[in-house]
């Protein structure tokens, strides 16, 4: 899935007082909790023993493909579901979602005229931050959905159980995800000679498929002109795929932390690139002491409500050496909120001369209800947030360095607007999420030639 062998000189700054089980010591927010230890600890155990889903040769790889895009030179797109679930492990539901993604990352390099890094929300996103511990329904009160990693959706008992056997299934589904992805990737699916490979097959007749084709005929005229005055170029006929998720159930991240014969120091190796979300990103909390003793480059989710002061203990924290790639803020303000509460961010960083990649959420500030009780999300909000983000990086000086989405390849509708003005009415359509309303094959294509626009490219 990526070409990992190139070794460069990793720099290793040992972690003190730290252990893979150290975050145990803190409090550690939005945890099951599991009725029966013994029976976690057996789980744990299994897991710790079955084969990691990725390599450290791929993480230290993606590490300095993001020192990169810190740099400038690369442009990350991250994105895929809000949760994963272990019935949507399809063969269809997977290639969509790759399909969106390769369509996006298309129409950015056509237009940023830089290579972007690739990076699914997928092959692990399995737990879900919920915002209460429990829910009632009717008089009825059971433990909140956590996602499939820790119980299953349906409102009994016996389905919201915290059940320890998910964390081997969870495991088992991201290596299915993974191996899938691996297999389409290496057999040339993601091909730039063939991007017809990417077409899904419902969206013949949208606008915006129109000009997705002419740029795809454009590049294809390109690339065969270059091929016949230089010859086949190597690099055209594969891509780099790699995987993150949000690494929340620390039992589970723990059992996949993992050392290594070649690379010293200690691998989150259930993923490339894990990070903490919003809700667990507090300073003395498990989840920072876990995050900080692994050597994955990871990312921060962060919110309105963060002080700069806080940040930079927090950036002090997670990254003391300043290392190139280790750390992304992913920040998720809200569209009427960004314009106030990121730019006092952005200018402390800035002076503290440290080192982030700055990526854009436009997704997890704008979420509403509907009066007819959907989960929704103005496309107009979303595509608010985004513009705005990049004026604002502008003005500070800094650099918008990618974007972090909810989208699908299936024909869903969830978030309202966008090229076909989905309206309050049309999410009874096909509203398919259990969690989060994710952005369509159209809504996400837009926001690609979007940002190809704030960017100064050519859509
Ligand atoms: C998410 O990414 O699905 C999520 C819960 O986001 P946040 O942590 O930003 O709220
Ligand atoms: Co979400």
């Amino acid at each position: 899935m990526v070409r990992a062998m190139s070794t460069f000189a990793a720099p290793f700054h040992e972690v003190h007082n730290w252990a893979p089980d150290s975050w145990q010591q803190r409090e550690a927010l939005q945890q099951p909790h599991y009725e029966d230890a013994q029976e976690l600890a057996r789980c744990t155990g299994q897991l710790a023993t079955l084969p990691p889903l990725v390599t450290s040769w791929e993480v230290l790889a993606l590490k300095q493909a993001l020192a990169e895009a810190q740099e400038g030179q690369r442009f990350l797109l991250q994105g895929g579901d809000c949760a994963e679930s272990f019935a949507d492990c399809t063969s269809p539901i997977i290639s969509n979602r790759l399909k969106v993604l390769l369509q996006m990352s298309l129409v950015l390099v056509h237009g940023l005229k830089k290579p972007v890094l690739r990076v699914g929300r997928f092959a692990g996103q399995y737990a879900k931050p919920r915002s209460a511990d429990m829910e009632t329904r009717d008089g009825v009160t059971l433990p909140s959905f956590r996602g499939d990693l820790v119980n299953a959706p349906a409102f009994t008992a016996e389905a919201r159980r915290a059940d320890p056997q998910r964390l081997i299934q969870a495991h088992a589904h991201s290596a299915l995800t993974m191996n899938f992805v691996r297999a389409l990737i290496d057999g040339g699916f993601a091909d730039l000679h063939h991007p017809e490979y990417w077409d899904l097959a419902w969206v013949e007749h949208s606008p915006l498929a129109a000009e997705y084709r002419r740029m795809v005929a454009g590049i294809g005229d390109s690339l065969r002109f270059m091929e016949t005055l230089a010859g086949p170029i190597a690099g055209f006929s594969r891509v780099d795929f790699f995987t993150s998720h949000e690494a929340l159930l620390l039992h589970y991240e723990q059992a996949l932390t993992r050392q290594v014969p070649r690379h010293p120091g200690w691998f989150n190796l259930s993923t490339h690139f894990p990070w903490i979300g919003m809700r667990t990103a507090a300073l003395g909390g498990a989840h920072t002491e876990y995050f900080r003793g692994i050597r994955n480059p990871i990312a921060v989710k962060v919110g309105p409500s963060v002080k700069p002061d806080d940040l930079l203990r927090l950036i002090d924290v997670l990254n003391p050496e300043d290392e190139p790639g280790r750390l992304t803020l992913i920040h998720r303000m809200g569209h009427a909120q960004i314009a106030s509460a990121l730019p006092p961010l952005l200018q402390a960083v800035r002076q503290a001369g440290r080192r982030v990649l700055w990526v854009a959420d436009p997704m997890h500030g704008n979420t509403e209800s509907t009066s007819n009780g959907y989960k929704t999300r103005r496309f107009d909000n979303i595509r608010s947030e985004l513009d705005q983000a990049f004026d604002i990086h502008a003005v500070a000086g800094t650099r918008l360095g990618g974007v972090h989405l909810e989208l699908t390849g299936e024909d869903v509708t969830e978030c309202m607007g966008g090229a076909r003005d989905l309206s309050e009415t049309d999410l009874d359509r096909a509203y398919k999420s259990t969690v989060d309303p994710r952005l369509n094959y159209e809504q996400s294509l837009e926001l690609a030639m979007l940002i190809v626009r704030k960017s100064g490219g050519m859509a």
